[in-house]
């Protein structure tokens, strides 16, 4: 099998993410209540630095969601929710925190349910946006990189479970 190409530098990658905080903190400087939501499973590398270089107070949660199919969600956008966060999100400024937006329907679903429990604000971050492969419209706050429409893994994306503890970004060929 032909081996992962690199996209993103662990060194890029450091850099955005350093970056993405600063806005993020600066937007939630006055906040009286933030809970970052990370998409599991991929968000998990992202938040977890992410959040560390946060220097405006915040609560983490996570939400698991999971297509249909098995890969990204199907092509009638069904998404199933797997966990739910554990604490009530009303009233707090509350920040999806997902690692790849590819067709937009998981963040279409994530937004409407949270938009149905009564947060005081809500705003979305991904990592990775492919804009060639959007379905559906997706107001994105924060967006660390645009990429092309290839399948990518490392930094929390697997293929299959494979790949996810790469430090960098890559590419892997069509399966
Ligand atoms: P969407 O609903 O089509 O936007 O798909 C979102 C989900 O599909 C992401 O949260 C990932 O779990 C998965 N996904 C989409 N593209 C990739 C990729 O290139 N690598 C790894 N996972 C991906």
């Amino acid at each position: 099998m032909e081996q992962p190409r690199e996209l993103l530098s662990a060194q890029e990658i450091a850099k955005r993410v350093a970056s993405l905080a600063t806005e993020i903190d600066q937007q939630y400087v006055s906040s009286r209540e933030l809970v970052l939501v990370g998409v599991l499973k991929g968000s998990f590398i992202f938040l977890s630095d992410l959040a560390r270089a946060l220097t405006v107070p915040h609560r983490i949660e996570f939400i698991a969601v999971s297509s249909y199919g098995d890969k990204e969600s199907d092509e009638a956008g069904r998404v199933k929710l797997v966990m739910d966060v554990r604490h009530d999100i009303a009233n707090a400024d509350v920040l999806i925190v997902e690692d790849i937006v590819d067709t937009g329907h998981t963040l279409l679903y994530l937004t409407r349910l949270f938009e149905a429990r009564g947060p005081r604000s809500l705003r979305t971050c991904t990592l990775l946006h492919k804009p060639a492969r959007k379905r559906v419209e997706n107001g994105l706050d924060y967006v660390g990189f645009e990429i092309p429409d290839v399948w990518v893994v490392g930094y929390g994306l697997d293929f299959a479970e494979r790949h996810r503890t790469l430090p960098n970004i890559c590419s892997i060929p069509p399966q």
